[in-house]
């Protein structure tokens, strides 16, 4: 799965198994699954990382470390995603330095003591068959603060010298050296939400009158270059994301005669970006002013994943935001809108949203959740989904048996009470005529115990292939 594997093999029971929680159990179309998998299911490969399906995690702050350290926390914050079937999960914003954080309680990844931890958070991913990302950040304006709940207003951009930005950038390839050594798959730059990076970008923040500001040229400089120097740090087969905000959402105004960042100027960054080695832009938007107005419905971003995917070849893009649904998710997909989905509040709503989604899409996957359910290696994939699809029917089958057999008892009640009766009337009735009705009810009896002889040697049989099937998927 990953580019890169943990080196104990020990270190958990689900790395020994085929298949991680999330996975096609038959990722391609076969002799035994002619039709297409639903997009969403399909691995996509990025440089040397195969994602086994489509899903990321959006990152997502958790105000849970003290001096930038992961915490067991976050093991199991993260952990538990991939323990129910993401393909990917990118961890939260995490400080390039003390000073760039947004809390006190963010993520840090400043100083080589933070490395051991993140490297076990990761190794648990890997066991689990899904890719980790980290998201390194400098939360500029809007750093050294306290939680986003309690910010009523953004701070002015502070005019950073030369020297401070070639530190900064310094900082976020130290950052990405750190990423490498705790065996990070990806890494995702965020330049969105009106951060340091799209601080530089939106000419709303950005006041500058050097070569880092004014222009649409000198506005990108800072974040192209950190680019560069992150890409330098990185190895060439992982693949390397940032996170824009595609749109600040802010139209021209008396208070800002200019607008915010557009769409145009993303499409246009992108396409530069994708030639310093960047391989997916992760399509967010907003967080530079109050003043934005951001017309919030379902998917409401996904048409600036598609402007970037359609107009900047070979760039592949994330769709986020509002995306809640299994269809609407493969959807985004099918229709080319995105290569990608990240999930943010429904995947701390609905922890089961892959599994559930394979269920939604009939798309048969591993659900392997823990350790001792694990998908039988040694069954051919197609036999194992095949299985899969006969043990819930020959369930259903018995059900059905079973209410046959009842209905069968009810009617030789009924013949026996009739018997009774016919006996207790046969000085009554001409003998001829007692004597055929009573045959007949005789013959139906018998038919009725031949019927229950038949039914029960066929759940006798249903109940063997039952339990060879099961054990065939235990084992
Ligand atoms: C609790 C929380 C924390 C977040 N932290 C980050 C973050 O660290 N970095 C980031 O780029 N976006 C962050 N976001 C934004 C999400 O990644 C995502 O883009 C946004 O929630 C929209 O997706 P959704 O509609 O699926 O929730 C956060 C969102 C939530 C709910």
């Amino acid at each position: 799965m990953s580019a890169s594997a943990s080196s104990d093999p020990h270190a958990f029971f689900q790395e020994q198994r085929g298949h991680g929680p999330g996975a096609a159990i038959e990722p391609t179309a076969s002799e035994h699954n002619p039709s297409p998998l639903p997009l969403m299911f399909q691995p996509l490969t990025i440089r040397g990382l195969t994602l086994k399906n489509r899903l990321a995690v959006s990152p997502m702050c958790m105000y849970s470390s003290t001096d930038g350290f992961a915490t067991d926390f976050h093991l199991v914050h993260t952990g538990q995603f991939t323990m129910r079937g993401l393909g990917l999960v990118i961890m939260e914003a995490t400080g390039v330095s003390p000073e760039g954080r947004i809390t006190p309680n963010c993520l840090g990844i400043w100083k080589d003591a933070h490395i051991e931890k993140l490297q076990q958070i990761v190794r648990f991913v890997h066991a689990n068959k899904a890719a980790a990302g980290i998201q390194l950040a400098h939360a500029g304006r809007k750093a050294s603060t306290t939680a986003p709940w309690l910010m009523k207003t953004l701070r002015r951009m502070r005019r950073r010298s030369l020297d401070k930005i070639r530190r900064i950038q310094g900082d976020f390839a130290q950052a990405a050296k750190r990423a490498l050594l705790a065996g990070f798959d990806v890494i995702e730059l965020h330049a969105a939400h009106g951060y340091l990076l799209h601080e530089f970008l939106s000419p709303i923040s950005n006041k500058r009158t050097d070569e880092y500001g004014g222009s649409f040229d000198n506005r990108v400089r800072f974040l192209v270059e950190t680019v560069r120097s992150v890409r330098k740090e990185w190895p060439q087969d992982r693949p390397l994301f940032v996170r824009l905000s595609v749109t600040d959402w802010v139209a021209p105004c008396d208070a800002v005669p200019g607008g915010g960042w557009t769409e145009e100027e993303s499409v246009e960054l992108a396409s530069r970006l994708k030639s310093e080695g960047v391989d997916l832009v992760d399509c967010s938007t907003s967080g530079s002013s109050p003043l934005q107005k951001i017309p919030l419905a379902p998917g409401y971003q996904v048409r600036f994943a598609e402007d970037i995917r359609r107009q900047v070849k070979g760039m592949l893009t994330g769709a986020v935001g509002l995306i809640t649904d299994a269809q609407q998710a493969n959807d985004v997909l099918e229709q080319g809108h995105a290569d990608m989905v990240f999930l943010s509040h429904v995947k701390l709503c609905d922890p089961n949203f892959v599994l559930n989604a394979a269920t939604s899409l009939g798309t048969p996957s591993s659900s392997d959740i823990s350790p001792g359910t694990a998908v039988p290696t040694d069954l051919s994939p197609s036999a194992a989904s095949m299985l899969r699809v006969l043990l819930p029917a020959l369930t259903r089958l018995d059900d059905t048996l079973e209410s046959v057999n009842t209905k069968q008892a009810e009617l030789t009640q009924v013949l026996t009470r009739l018997t009774t009766e016919l006996d207790q009337f046969s000085d009554l009735v001409a003998p001829p005529s007692h004597g055929s009705t009573s045959q007949h009810l005789q013959n139906s009896r018998t038919r009725l115990s031949n019927i229950n002889v038949t039914l029960k040697r066929v759940r006798t049989r249903l109940d063997n292939i039952s339990l060879l099937a099961q054990a065939k998927l235990n084992k």
